[in-house]
């Protein structure tokens, strides 16, 4: 069902880790809303056939392949896309890797992954962009260090794995309590610009990203496949997984004028499986 609200038109929306999963439900729902979206993901192919869709239901969509791991080349996909668009009015860092390990299992190496993409990449993006955002504050207000008017919006998806220690995935949920953590420290740090940063927990939602964890579950404990994720649903209070469009609504709100007043927020959309 195409989304016929118009919240965010004309605005220009990074999405990071859009080419598929959550990210290519938020960046569509963006479109829908009248976003321009930049693709701002690491497999080309996915990437480019994402901004031909979104360019088929909202304004001028672009395909940027990037690793957003890599803070030498965050900074140049701003000054691309403002050379493009003329300015970033959103952030949504939801590019993320996940994997099922326990400390004894763990290795340096797996830990550095984790923290590459999850937590490493998700700061210099945001870094990079904020920059960039401040730059764009009308120069008054930004001498004043004061805002009124809300200058940007930036949505990080965490997940409820970093509500609390999972003990089988600890690299995980150590990064994702991470992206709660940064999600409060620079909604501060932006709130005299009134740039607002929130975050969003989904649980368990049945992605790429998740069958990869099924797969992997069901070889280690001798599970049929999807069997794994049967059970994890089981465990939320309304006995149903989350989906792409529910996680897509809930972004498109923060990105929104009606939102103007909540920041350094972390929301979980869980079926009730956390309270805090
Ligand atoms: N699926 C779930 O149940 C669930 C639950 C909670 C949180 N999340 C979070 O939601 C986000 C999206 O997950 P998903 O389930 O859609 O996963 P997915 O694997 O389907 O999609 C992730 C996308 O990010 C891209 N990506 C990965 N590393 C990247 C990098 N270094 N640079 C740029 N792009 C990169 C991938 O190519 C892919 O297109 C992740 O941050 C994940 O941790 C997912």
């Amino acid at each position: 069902m195409a989304y016929s609200a118009k919240r965010l038109d004309g605005k220009i929306a990074i999405v990071t880790g859009s080419g598929q999963g959550i990210g290519y439900g938020i960046a569509k729902r963006f479109a829908e809303e009248g976003a321009h979206v930049v693709v701002a993901e690491i497999n080309p192919t996915t990437a480019a056939q994402a901004a031909q869709d979104f360019s088929k239901i909202g304004p001028e969509s672009l395909s940027y392949p990037i690793d957003i791991g890599d803070p030498d080349r965050t900074p140049q996909m701003v000054a691309d896309v403002v050379a493009h668009f003329g300015r970033i009015d959103i952030l949504v860092n939801n590019a993320g890797i996940s994997d099922k390990m326990t400390l004894m299992e763990m290795t340096p190496k797996d830990w550095d992954a984790m923290m590459y993409v999850n937590v490493r990449g998700l700061l210099f993006t945001t870094q990079a962009v904020a920059r960039q955002m401040i730059e764009q504050v009308p120069p008054e207000i930004r001498q004043a260090g004061r805002s009124d008017a809300c200058q940007g919006k930036i949505i990080n998806i965490a997940s409820i794995a970093g509500r609390r220690g999972r003990s089988d995935a600890i690299h995980y949920s150590t990064s994702k309590s991470s992206v709660i953590t940064i999600t409060q420290a620079t909604a501060m740090e932006l709130a005299p610009y009134h740039i607002n940063v929130n975050a969003i927990c989904p649980a368990a939602i049945w992605t790429a990203l998740y069958e990869n964890l099924d797969n992997r579950m069901a070889e280690k404990l001798h599970l049929a496949p999807g069997e794994f994720f049967k059970q994890r649903i089981q465990k939320i209070p309304l006995k149903s997984p989350g989906t792409i469009p529910e996680v897509a609504s809930l972004a498109a709100f923060l990105c929104s004028d009606e939102a103007d007043y909540i920041t350094a927020q972390s929301y979980n959309l869980d079926g009730g499986s956390e309270m805090n």
